[in-house]
């Protein structure tokens, strides 16, 4: 089993005693706050990020459950905010992976001391995090920073978990079992889960502030990549001005040019997660190869009470 404890904040789990506490895929301890399920290690960054962030106005703050496309996001983002005409000659997704371009907040910027300065970072600043919408920053609720939230289909996610945590907490061994991970899944009992009320938040934001949230799912970026990319540049107030601008773009963020980098191949940017687990298949429906009927019910279930209900189709 793995060792998760170069987290440089795994050992403050004592800080923790009042929260209810968990254990995921038998591996990995997690604990509740604020409704959520997280390592122990992300809780007092997420507490920091909430007391002391100042958002600016033109912030991006690019927001994800768990193995939704949050490096795809990135990536387009990445390109269209900091690479406007994409030459060869500078390509920040050569230079490094994703996840270091683009920070996840609560595990990186205010999980080191001194945290990384965050008022120096060139404008407009690209930040991500995988917090839920309850406990982001009043100032990022408040000013006009814009926020985009990556979704998608609940199977595939729970199916991408479950190949990536296999991959950390049992490598080179068999799987953790799947019927057990589903359980976890829909009892909401995994890492920033429960997942459905994480995807349900967002959404009815985004319903409620349509100029300031952009709800995107994984589905219709791969269905539609221009139409869907297009949509996320006007809203980051950075259109594109030709289509070989879209196909640029496009083709530098696809998961197999980014599969195959050397950035993406070696290293790790968070943890010890190497950087090549953040790029599998990225396959639309690939939790077929795996659910069986009964799963895919419970699931479906699940989707159908609290997500349809309130008009999302994953
Ligand atoms: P699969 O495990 O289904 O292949 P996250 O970035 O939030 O961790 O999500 C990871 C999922 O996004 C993985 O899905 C991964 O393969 C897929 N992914 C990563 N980069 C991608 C890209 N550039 N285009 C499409 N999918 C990508």
């Amino acid at each position: 089993m793995a060792d998760l404890s170069s987290n440089p904040n795994s050992n403050n789990a004592e800080n923790h005693l009042n929260h209810p506490k968990a254990r995921f895929m038998d591996a990995m301890d997690i604990i509740q706050w604020e409704g959520f399920w997280f390592e122990p290690g992300l809780v007092q960054p997420a507490m920091t990020f909430r007391s002391c962030f100042q958002a600016q106005n033109n912030d991006v703050v690019l927001t994800s459950n768990i193995k939704t496309g949050t490096t795809w996001l990135k990536s387009l983002c990445l390109c269209i905010l900091k690479n406007p005409k994409p030459d060869e000659d500078l390509d920040l997704l050569v230079e490094d992976n994703p996840h270091f371009h683009v920070p996840t907040i609560e595990s990186t910027i205010y999980s080191t001391k001194p945290h990384i300065d965050l008022y120096k970072a060139p404008s407009p600043r690209l930040l991500h995090s995988h917090l839920p919408y309850i406990v982001l920053p009043d100032s990022v609720k408040n000013t006009d920073c814009k926020i985009v939230y990556i979704a998608r289909n609940p199977k595939d996610t729970l199916i991408s978990m479950w190949h990536f945590f296999n991959s950390i907490l049992y490598p080179n061994q068999d799987p953790f079992p799947l019927e057990r991970t589903v359980d976890c899944f829909l009892s909401g009992v995994h890492q920033y889960g429960p997942f459905f009320d994480h995807v349900l938040q967002y959404w009815l934001e985004s319903r409620k502030n349509p100029q300031k949230i952009l709800f995107l799912k994984y589905e219709e970026l791969k269905r539609d990549p221009k139409g869907e990319v297009k949509k996320l540049a006007e809203f980051l107030g950075k259109p594109f001005a030709t289509e070989e601008e879209i196909d640029k773009v496009l083709w530098r963020c696809s998961l197999e040019r980014l599969k195959n980098l050397k950035v993406n191949k070696n290293g790790s940017i968070v943890y010890s997660v190497p950087n090549s687990l953040y790029f599998r298949k990225g396959v639309v429906g690939d939790w077929k190869n795996y659910l069986t009927p009964e799963m895919e019910e419970k699931i479906n279930q699940m989707s159908s009470i609290k997500l349809e209900e309130h008009g999302l189709f994953l």
